[in-house]
């Protein structure tokens, strides 16, 4: 088995694709949930907060960050951390407000950020789990939430989106990807068991809500959300394949001509009406006083 900090999957492609992906899957994502970049009520919250801390964990290229500063006043400070700073834009492109570090989430926090944040984000970490350490993450990441302040884990539903009506590429892709969790010692139970982290780590106020992306269909960004959803999947293939590859593969996946066949299966299986449901279960909580 690999060792666990190697578990991560998706750093290992193109980085200017993945710095595109992760991007552009924000954009999508926000529309799905609605352009809440947090639940309302702690929105709500923050909104009587004169200098809002928060810090976002496994920050990628830090777009969340980018987004809810906007939202907030200068006077926030928001910091990201990730522990690939490959990703990071140049200092020039981000906010003034928003400063990304290097960390690693199952390291020790560092010292001088522990309770110094209102609220902490974490989202689509799927990939970086560990079977049997959701509980201890959580608890890890809670040092660095004041006391009263939230928590906030959003992952895919079943780490992957369903699409509809089923397609033989996606079916032969889960497959794959579920014995290379399993083989790379990945916690298989995200998302559903989140509120049980929360709860099992101390957080009270625990709660969660799941968006569902072709529940934009019937609104006024319906036009092109199948086409989007399909572009961000087809994107979301192509580094995992290259992603399980330079991990040594699963059986039906190791060679590069596997590879190579699974993309273009899938190319040509998303074609017209293919709804990809890619829903986002974000599930929160608050550190007791
Ligand atoms: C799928 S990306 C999501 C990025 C970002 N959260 C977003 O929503 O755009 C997952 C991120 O987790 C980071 N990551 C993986 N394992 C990590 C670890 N042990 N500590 C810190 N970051 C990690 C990766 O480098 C990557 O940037």
């Amino acid at each position: 088995m690999q060792s666990q900090a190697d578990i991560y999957t998706l750093n290992s492609g193109d980085l200017d694709e993945e710095i595109t992906r992760l991007n552009t899957q924000h954009v999508l994502f926000d529309d799905v949930m609605n352009n809440e970049l947090l639940p309302p009520h702690i929105t709500a919250e923050l909104s009587s907060n004169p200098s809002p801390k928060i810090c976002e964990i496994a920050t990628g290229t830090g777009i969340w960050l980018s987004a809810i500063a906007k939202t907030l006043p200068a006077s926030a400070e928001l910091v990201g951390l990730d522990f690939d700073t490959t990703k990071f834009p140049p200092k020039s492109q981000l906010p003034v407000n928003v400063e990304l570090k290097f960390n690693d989430m199952y390291e020790a926090q560092p010292e001088e950020l522990q309770e110094k944040f209102d609220v902490v984000h974490l989202r689509f970490i799927a990939m970086a789990s560990r079977k049997g350490q959701g509980i201890a993450l959580v608890k890890n990441l809670l040092t660095l939430v004041k006391p009263g302040g939230w928590f906030i884990w959003g992952e895919l539903t079943e780490n992957i989106p369903h699409v509809q009506p089923p397609i033989d590429a996606w079916s032969r892709y889960l497959q794959l990807a579920h014995k290379f969790g399993l083989q790379q010692g990945r916690d298989v139970e995200l998302p559903q068991a989140l509120p049980h982290y929360l709860k099992s780590a101390g957080c009270v106020d625990v709660d969660y809500k799941v968006y569902y992306a072709m529940s934009l269909l019937y609104g006024p960004k319906g036009a092109d959300i199948i086409k989007r959803s399909q572009n961000e999947l087809l994107m979301a293939v192509n580094i995992l394949v290259d992603g399980i590859l330079a991990k040594g593969g699963v059986d039906g996946l190791r060679t590069k001509a596997e590879g190579i066949d699974i993309i273009t299966q899938t190319k040509r299986d998303l074609r017209g009406d293919v709804k990809v449901n890619t829903n986002i279960f974000r599930c929160y909580g608050r550190k007791p006083l």
